[in-house]
């Protein structure tokens, strides 16, 4: 049996109650449908900025009656302070672990507006430590990001060698980091920062300026609408399965002392082109009975990308047992039905 198996069946026998801040996003909505799978209370807090009630109602009609009744949520913003104290204060203050998700997400948005990009994601992080150590949390797991390692050039990607960021994003991404870890020296707040590459799956937003590449290429060809492929389609990525992601969240929260206070990369281990994505989502389409017939167009590099990315995902292996179920391919063959019936509702 998996490591992650077997924490599922701890947990199950043992429920513990979570946070989980952006929780109406994609990836904190994948982590609460699968943490009330396995009967565990949640609260769940988001402010709506760019996640959905309908993410929300989908989980609900994922799990029974009684799984939904553990969930509480919390319509707040996590830059006023009071809300992360009162998302905390759920259940007597006897929150065990928190997930933070809870950012404004994008290179180009933080580009185009780095004050609102600092303010969820760095004057709302450390609004989220602060409360978190006054209850004292087992562990505070937050989304950290592969734009951590900026402009250096090493192939696959090892924690500690990061470069100097190329965005607003990444910036407030890796003083995410630093913050975390001060606060374990200072305050013994214990914490593991998961850097995601690349996530997807369902429910990722498919619409908007700032949709990723997988959801933004899908909804195109499904709409038989141009696509467009940045630079010459042979930038790489690291490209991650949700559920990965979520096994990695369940895993580090639950870990033990060896396996907190650390950052970790949650991947695959993999690089795919972006001409080998196009190729693998309209396989994927075709298989669902949908045809693309429009022509990828190129068009300029896009500022603030990096050109390849790949992690090297032996220290989450190895620390938490961290091993990703899907591979690529078979995460886009797992979203692809979820996105068919959702762009063509
Ligand atoms: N998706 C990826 O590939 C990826 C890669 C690296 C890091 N991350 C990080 O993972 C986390 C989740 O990303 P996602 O892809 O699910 O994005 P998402 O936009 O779907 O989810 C983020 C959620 O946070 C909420 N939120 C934003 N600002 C808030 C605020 N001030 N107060 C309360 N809630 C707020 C949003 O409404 C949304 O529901 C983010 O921290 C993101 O930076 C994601």
């Amino acid at each position: 049996m998996s490591r992650y198996e077997e924490v599922k069946n701890q947990l199950k026998n043992a429920p513990k109650t979570w946070l989980v801040t952006g929780v109406a996003g994609f990836i904190g909505s994948n982590l609460l449908e699968t943490l009330l799978l396995i009967d565990q209370k949640v609260v769940g807090l988001d402010n709506f900025a760019t996640g959905h009630q309908h993410n929300l109602d989908e989980v609900k009609s994922e799990v029974t009656a009684e799984q939904w009744q553990n969930f509480s949520f919390i319509k707040g913003d996590i830059r006023n302070f009071a809300s992360c104290q009162e998302a905390l204060s759920k259940h007597d203050g006897n929150i065990d672990y928190v997930l933070h998700q809870a950012a404004l997400g994008s290179v180009p948005r933080s580009i185009v507006d780095p004050i609102l990009t600092n303010s969820a994601n760095i004057t709302g992080f450390v609004n989220m430590l602060t409360a978190a150590k006054e209850v004292k949390v087992k562990t505070f797991v937050y989304a950290a990001s592969s734009s951590t390692y900026g402009d250096h050039p090493a192939l696959p990607k090892v924690e500690d060698n990061i470069g100097k960021p190329l965005s607003p994003y990444a910036v407030t991404k890796y003083v995410n980091e630093l913050y975390a870890d001060v606060f374990h020296k200072t305050y013994g707040l214990n914490s593991t920062g998961l850097r995601y590459f690349n996530v997807f799956g369902k429910r990722q937003e498919p619409n908007g300026a700032y949709a990723a590449v997988i959801p933004k290429w899908t909804a195109s060809m499904i709409d038989n609408q141009d696509l467009f492929i940045n630079g010459d389609g042979e930038t790489s990525r690291d490209f991650c399965f949700v559920e990965n992601a979520v096994q990695a969240n369940i895993l580090a929260a639950t870990a033990d002392d060896s396996g907190k206070n650390h950052v970790y990369n949650i991947a695959l281990g993999d690089r795919t082109t972006l001409n080998e994505l196009f190729s693998s989502l309209a396989l994927a389409l075709s298989d669902n009975g949908v045809s693309y017939v429009k022509n990828s167009i190129y068009r300029d590099f896009r500022a603030g990308d990096v050109r390849h990315s790949q992690a090297d995902i032996s220290k989450a292996k190895d620390l938490l047992g961290y091993e990703p179920e899907y591979k690529i391919q078979q995460g886009i063959d797992k979203a692809m039905p979820w996105y068919i019936k959702f762009l063509t509702n």
